[in-house]
């Protein structure tokens, strides 16, 4: 069997300049929204909870470090760290920040190793789903999370049917008849390119909540959720704008499970004798 490490790790070192560029779109396309609306709220929440205090904050699955970056130039009080498996990422994020001296970057593979510093916050934006052991990769972070320091991280959602209706595209030789006539729809909308699928570009696996939060050790008590993405992006421009409205009425609560991606934030408990 394929190591997922050792495909996730192929396709982000070749995927640099891509993900940069992701994050200076500016909301032309779903998954630049959903890449701002992440950040966005990460942000936001580090700093109701910890404005006034000096925090070490840690990203993991930094990729080119433009969440790391836009969230400790925040806050003077912050500094902060970036890990990822991609060698690519990493040194691709020490030539572009070597002059902030508030950041670090470094190569790590959260599947298997940690690192021997404590963070107040620990966050992983869109890296849920690349793992090969979410379980293991939970005990490596408790390792490095401080008692009450704050997890943030956020998931695909597989419950989803709008998740599910994006497979219909994306994997489209698996449906071959609806996923070709939604692949060409979706070239016309949106004017990009047809989805051509390639097994090795695909290593993201969705996850029900259910089972991620059994996933998830003990000591992570849960702070609040938000659910982000609602749309497939199959509509271009349209799908940011209907994707607003459906945020409007679920981000909170969602009970009828549309959010292809979810947003939580968990608290690890002081043990009594920290
Ligand atoms: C979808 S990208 C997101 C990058 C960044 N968080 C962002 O929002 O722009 C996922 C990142 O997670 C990294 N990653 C995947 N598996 C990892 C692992 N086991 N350990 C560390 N990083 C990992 C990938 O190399 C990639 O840079």
């Amino acid at each position: 069997m394929v190591n997922p490490n050792k495909i996730t790790k192929q396709r982000f070192d070749l995927e640099v300049y891509k993900w940069e560029k992701y994050h200076k779109k500016e909301l032309k396309s779903i998954i630049s929204y959903e890449i701002l609306k992440r950040k966005e709220i990460t942000k936001n929440i580090i700093s109701n909870n910890f404005s006034k205090k000096s925090i070490n904050i840690l990203e993991i699955g930094c990729g080119t470090g433009d969440n790391l970056f836009e969230i400790v130039k925040s806050n003077k009080l912050w500094k902060g760290k970036g890990v990822d498996i991609s060698s690519g990422m990493i040194d691709f994020c020490k030539k572009k920040y070597f002059k902030e001296k508030k950041l670090e970057f470094q190569e790590l593979n959260i599947d298997k190793c940690k690192l021997n510093q404590k963070f107040d916050v620990i966050f992983l934006l869109g890296v849920i789903g690349y793992l090969k052991s979410n379980e293991k990769s939970f005990l490596n972070i408790m390792h490095m999370l401080k008692p009450k320091g704050m997890l943030i991280f956020t998931f695909g959602n597989k419950s989803s049917i709008f998740r599910k209706f994006r497979q219909f595209y994306l994997k489209w030789p698996t449906f071959p008849i609806l996923g070709s006539i939604l692949n060409k729809f979706r070239t016309l909308i949106t004017k990009r390119k047809p989805v051509v699928y390639k097994k090795e570009n695909h290593s993201f696996k969705p996850i029900k909540e259910k089972t991620l939060l059994k996933q998830l050790p003990k000591e992570l008590v849960s702070i609040t959720e938000f659910n982000i993405v609602f749309s497939s992006g199959i509509l271009g421009p349209l799908s940011i704008f209907s994707n607003k409205i459906l945020e409007k009425i679920f981000l909170k609560r969602d009970p009828l499970k549309l959010a292809m991606t979810k947003l939580i934030i968990l608290k690890k408990m002081s043990k009594q004798n920290e």
